[in-house]
C-alpha cells in the first residue's frame, strides 16, 4: 500500500500540546503545534532569492520556540508576483537559495513549509511586466484594480504544473512540505469564488468546477513529491477583505473534497479565532470544519491568537495547531514567553522594539499599513 494513498492512510485523533509533535496522516508528522503564519515581508529584493534578512527573520522565530515555520506567500511563476521583494519559488535557482533556511531550521529542530502562491488578478503588473490574468475577467471597486484577462485552459494547466514543480524543488532542498494559498482572494481563491470565477467551462460554474483548479493542484503536487512530503491548503471560509464570493457551506464542501484528495492539513484563515461564522452566528468554524474533514486531516487555525488562553481555546474547539502572525512579529520569543507563563505585550510597537525583535526596516515600513501595529513617530 503506498504510504500517501489517501484511501488507506490513517491518522489517529490528535490531542494538541504546546510541545508537539503533530502526527499527520500517512505516517507523516510535524515537530509541533505552534506555527509561524505565512507573513509577506518584502525582504527578498534580489529577484525573489531568499535574502539573509528574510532567512534571519524566519530563523529568529524558530529560536523563539515556534516549531513549524511557514514562509511568506512565494510566487510559483514570475507573472504571479504581487509584492516587491517577494520570495519566489519559480526557478531552480530561487529554490536552491532557500537551502540556508532549511539548514537553519533543522539545526533548531523546527520544520519549514513553503506557501505556494500565484496572485492571479492581484499580481502586480508594474513588477511582472505582464498583463494580469485569472479564471475570468472581473471588476472590483478597489483603488487601482485592473480587470484581469481570462486565462486560457493551457495557462490553467501550466499553473498547476508550476506549483508541482515548485513543490518538487523545495522538497529536494529539504522542506517538510508546502501549503497551497487558496485564501484571501489570490489565484486559487479567485477560482473558488462566484464573483471572480464566472467561466462556463469545466473550470467555472458549479462548485465542483470552481474547485477544480485547487484540487488538480493538490493532485499534481502529491504526484510530483514523495510519500513523506507534507501538503496542506489555506482557505478563507467566508468573505473577508479581498476574499469575496465565498459561502461557508461551499467552503465546507471544498474542505471535505480536499480531505478525500489526501491533504495533510487544512489551514483556516479566520482573522479572529474568537469569532463564530457570519453565516451561522451561533457556530464556530473549527468544529464545522472538523466535521467536514474528519479526524485524518489536521486543522490549523490562525487569527488574533495572542495569549496562552487563545491557544488553549483554539485547541479546545478542535484545532490541532495554531499559526501566529502579529504576536510573533511583535515578539520573536512569543512561544517562549507563553511557556514561561508571561502575557506578551500588544501593539502598537515602536520601530525600535520591532528592530530589537529581528524585524527589518523594510518589513517595518510594510507593517505601517496595518493600522495600529507600528507606533506613530
Ligand atoms: C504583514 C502580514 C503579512 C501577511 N502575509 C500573508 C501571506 O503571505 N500569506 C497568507 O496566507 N497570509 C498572510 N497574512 C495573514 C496572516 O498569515 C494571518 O492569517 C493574519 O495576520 C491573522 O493572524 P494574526 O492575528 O495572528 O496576525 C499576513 C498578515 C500580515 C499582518
Amino acid at each position: 500500500m503506498p504510504e500517501n494513498d489517501p484511501q488507506h492512510a490513517t491518522a489517529e485523533a490528535h490531542t494538541p500540546t504546546w510541545s508537539g509533535p503533530l502526527p499527520l496522516r500517512g505516517g507523516r508528522a510535524l515537530p509541533g503545534c505552534l506555527w509561524l503564519a505565512p507573513l509577506t515581508n518584502l525582504q527578498s529584493p534580489d529577484q525573489g532569492r531568499l535574502s539573509d534578512t528574510e532567512r534571519d527573520w524566519l530563523l529568529s522565530r524558530a529560536d523563539g520556540g515556534l516549531q513549524v515555520i511557514e514562509t511568506c506567500a512565494a510566487y510559483v511563476h514570475p507573472d504571479g508576483q504581487a509584492w516587491p521583494g517577494q520570495l519566489g519559488v519559480a526557478t531552480a535557482e530561487q529554490c536552491s537559495a532557500l537551502r540556508p533556511l532549511v539548514e537553519g531550521l533543522a539545526a533548531r529542530g523546527a520544520a519549514g513549509l513553503v506557501q505556494l502562491f500565484h496572485g492571479g488578478a492581484r499580481a502586480d503588473r508594474a513588477l511582472t511586466g505582464q498583463p494580469t490574468w485569472s479564471l475570468s475577467r472581473f471588476e472590483e471597486a478597489s483603488k487601482g484594480f485592473v480587470p484581469p484577462e481570462a486565462a486560457t485552459e493551457e495557462r490553467l494547466l501550466a499553473v498547476i504544473s508550476e506549483q508541482a514543480t515548485a513543490a518538487a524543488r523545495v522538497e529536494a532542498v529539504g522542506f517538510a512540505g508546502v501549503e497551497l494559498h487558496a485564501a484571501h482572494g489570490y489565484l486559487l481563491g479567485q477560482a473558488l469564488s462566484t464573483v471572480s470565477n464566472t467561466r462556463d467551462d469545466q473550470w467555472g460554474g458549479s462548485l465542483e468546477n470552481r474547485a477544480r483548479l485547487l484540487r488538480e493542484s493538490v493532485r499534481a503536487v502529491r504526484a510530483a513529491t514523495g510519500p513523506g512530503f507534507i501538503l496542506g491548503v489555506r482557505l478563507s471560509p467566508e468573505d473577508m477583505g479581498q476574499a469575496k464570493g465565498l459561502d461557508l457551506d461551499e467552503s465546507l464542501q471544498v474542505a471535505a473534497w480536499l480531505a478525500e484528495d489526501g491533504v495533510d492539513f487544512l489551514h483556516l484563515s479566520l482573522w479572529d479565532c474568537a469569532k463564530n461564522t457570519a453565516k451561522r452566528p451561533d457556530q464556530h468554524p473549527i468544529p464545522l470544519f472538523r466535521a467536514a474533514v474528519g479526524e485524518q486531516v489536521a486543522l490549523v487555525a490562525a487569527g488574533a491568537i495572542w495569549t496562552a488562553e487563545d491557544v488553549d481555546r483554539a485547541f479546545a474547539l478542535g484545532a490541532d495547531a495554531v499559526a501566529v502572525g502579529k504576536a510573533a512579529i511583535g515578539h520573536q520569543d512569543w512561544a517562549a514567553q507563553l511557556e514561561r507563563g508571561e502575557t506578551p505585550s500588544r501593539p502598537p510597537f515602536t520601530a525600535e522594539h520591532l528592530k530589537q525583535n529581528s524585524v527589518s526596516e523594510v518589513f517595518i515600513n510594510y507593517l505601517s499599513k496595518f493600522r495600529g501595529f507600528v507606533a506613530a513617530g
